[in-house]
């Protein structure tokens, strides 16, 4: 059976081509949100997107609209478009039958755009192609036509071009959600089953899950169960997104909505799970729905409060964020330096700076932040797999026979004339290239084989400024892969400093290591003697560099000329530096800390 008045919809697009102005469009057109309510960007409800204009969480929402007598309802799950956050692509296309693939006029498709589009069609979504931004002078609409029906194996005529921003054919994109994307299937007959594919905290109302109904209704008063934490709960609200929160008496099969069970505790409501009635769970023994790909965060880095008493703030913080943010990865550490903290995993470094800005506005957190690390693996001589996701885990060098790291596949879509310029780019690099494909006359699509730490810092910025901002890329990871990686530590006054330990390959190890010790000797204070500054693999000095000593004139206040007095006191200066070098002892200021590591 089907709810043929249900339309469940996300759009595919590259970060500013248009999604959130087109979903503005649309809550217009709808009456959703009232014209005099309507602000820009209305589903980008974070001030950490409008500010940066763009979108990390989406925020599905409600429409209604007539055509020719008949009511329909959509529901449109708006989604992120930086690579970071493909994830929650993913996820939002499990909740859904059908995607606007939206591309901006002026910039052709996109390198993320064109792998959601492999994964939506995965799904069996139906595709609408729109093109945005016609309004545009620069706009090539005939070549981003061509671009399309090639990649979707379409007509061109297909294709509908708007302005989302003046207004322009916005309305088409409407008829067509209407008539091309299938009404969910629906079995109001079966016991209730719902994916969560989001959730939220609320202060008040506890967790509050977004979730699909797959099959069968449920109502308020409910009693539920969460069949991967083996929790229950009972529901107190449960509605739909208008899109603030809208209080129902039930939620129905083919339906996006909201479920409060009133659990406070975030870490009993996972996304992925499903939600079934807790009688129905024994009598029918009940399965769970297909959940989603569980990723792998590839990025550590270890927070601690700057205060130590806010441990537990931090503590409650990540539990709330990683329920908006399943990807979030974090367990307990306890270091020296900084105390009690968190070693948290992210899926790039663009996911690992929004967590901390969040963490800092939402949570009033301030923060030490150790410098971000990949995850490795080493094989020791009994042939045992560890994985390294600190250089601190890293075992001693006689114990290891091989070294491993993470490759990825990676996609750059740029103009031809740059091709050659992006490919030896990658190629210093140490990626491999792999094969292209034209998309038009202009454009080519490039796949290489590279390390991830190779992409993880600067890369972006160098593509860019390599081909003038006409790139975009996008990366899959692939597995490890044979490296000759190193652990390269830093000893200051012959103290080693765990903190500052990096794993390099070794190759680069030398270069790296020298310009770190350049950055240490800047923001070291001097001491009363030499510090000497250490790069060491294993046993072997690699890089030095020395602080000089403080000279302090202890004889200043002496004047005329008492020599002998003067020679004590310099022989008690030089005994004092002696001894101070033999303690050895220096304290590091943590704003050292910060500044090297950060
Ligand atoms: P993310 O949220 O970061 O993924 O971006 P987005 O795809 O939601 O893009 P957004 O709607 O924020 O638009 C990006 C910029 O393009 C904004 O400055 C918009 O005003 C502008 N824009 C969107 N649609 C049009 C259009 O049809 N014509 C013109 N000229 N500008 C547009």
């Amino acid at each position: 059976m089907k709810n043929s008045s249900l339309r469940n919809f996300v759009i595919i697009a590259h970060i500013d081509h248009g999604k959130s102005t087109l979903a503005d469009r649309l809550l217009e057109l709808t009456n959703t949100v009232p014209k005099t309510k309507m602000r820009d960007q209305f589903l980008d409800m974070m001030d950490l997107e409008r500010e940066r204009g763009i979108t990390i969480k989406m925020q599905p929402v409600r429409m209604e609209v007539e055509k020719e007598g008949k009511k329909y309802i959509l529901n449109l799950i708006d989604t992120p478009g930086h690579v970071d956050f493909s994830y929650e692509v993913s996820r939002a296309l499990a909740g859904v039958e059908g995607a606007i693939l939206l591309v901006d006029a002026t910039k052709g498709i996109q390198a993320q755009t064109l792998s959601h589009l492999e994964l939506a069609k995965s799904h069996n979504l139906k595709i609408v192609p729109v093109i945005n931004k016609i309004d545009l002078p620069q706009a090539q609409i005939e070549n981003t036509k061509e671009e399309i029906s090639k990649i979707l194996n379409i007509e061109k005529e297909k294709i509908i071009c708007i302005s989302a921003k003046k207004g322009i054919n916005v309305e088409k994109v409407l008829d067509a959600i209407l008539e091309k994307i299938p009404p969910p299937k629906t079995d109001f007959q079966k016991p209730f089953r719902a994916l969560i594919f989001d959730s939220q905290y609320d202060p008040f109302k506890g967790v509050i899950a977004h979730v699909r109904v797959m099959e069968g209704e449920i109502e308020k008063g409910e009693k539920i169960f969460l069949i991967s934490t083996k929790t229950s709960g009972k529901i107190k609200e449960i509605g739909f997104f208008k899109p603030y929160l809208l209080p129902q008496k039930k939620l129905q099969s083919g339906e996006i909505g909201y479920i409060v069970f009133g659990i406070k505790d975030p870490e009993k409501v996972k996304i992925g799970d499903t939600v079934v009635k807790f009688l129905d769970f024994q009598k029918f023994s009940l399965k769970p729905l297909p959940g989603y790909k569980i990723v792998k965060p590839v990025v550590f880095a270890s927070l601690y409060p700057k205060d130590n008493k806010k441990y537990e703030i931090l503590r409650s913080s990540l539990y709330k964020l990683k329920l908006q943010d399943s990807a979030l990865y974090f367990e307990p550490e306890h270091k020296k330096v900084f105390g009690q903290g968190f070693r948290c995993g992210f899926l790039g470094s663009l996911h690992l700076e929004i967590v901390i800005e969040r963490l800092k506005r939402e949570f009033g957190l301030e923060l030490l932040i150790s410098s971000p690390s990949l995850i490795y693996k080493v094989i020791d001589k009994k042939d045992k797999e560890i994985l390294i996701y600190s250089p601190a885990d890293w075992p001693d060098p006689s114990l290891i026979k091989e070294t491993r790291e993470l490759y990825v596949k990676l996609e750059i879509i740029t103009l031809v004339n740059f091709q050659s310029k992006v490919i030896e780019m990658v190629k210093k690099r140490e990626g491999k290239y792999l094969k292209s494909e034209f998309l038009t006359s202009e454009r080519v699509l490039l796949i290489f084989e590279i390390p991830l730490r190779e992409i993880i810092i600067d890369f972006y910025d160098e593509l860019m400024s390599k081909t003038k901002g006409f790139a975009s890329m996008n990366y899959e990871i692939l597995g490890f892969k044979k490296a000759f990686l190193k652990k390269v530590e830093f000893w200051i006054a012959n103290q080693k400093e765990e903190a500052f330990s990096k794993i390099l390959p070794e190759n680069k190890a030398f270069e790296i290591a020298k310009e770190f010790l350049k950055k240490l000797k800047e923001v070291l204070p001097p001491q009363q003697f030499p510090v000497a500054l250490q790069a060491k693999i294993g046993a072997k000095v690699i890089a030095r560099e020395t602080i000089k000593a403080l000279r302090k004139d202890v004889t200043a206040p002496l004047y005329g000329g008492d020599f002998t007095r003067k020679k004590k006191l310099l022989e008690k200066q030089k005994r004092g530096k002696k001894e101070l070098k033999e303690k050895g002892k220096i304290k590091i200021p943590s704003e050292v800390y910060l500044k090297v590591l950060q």
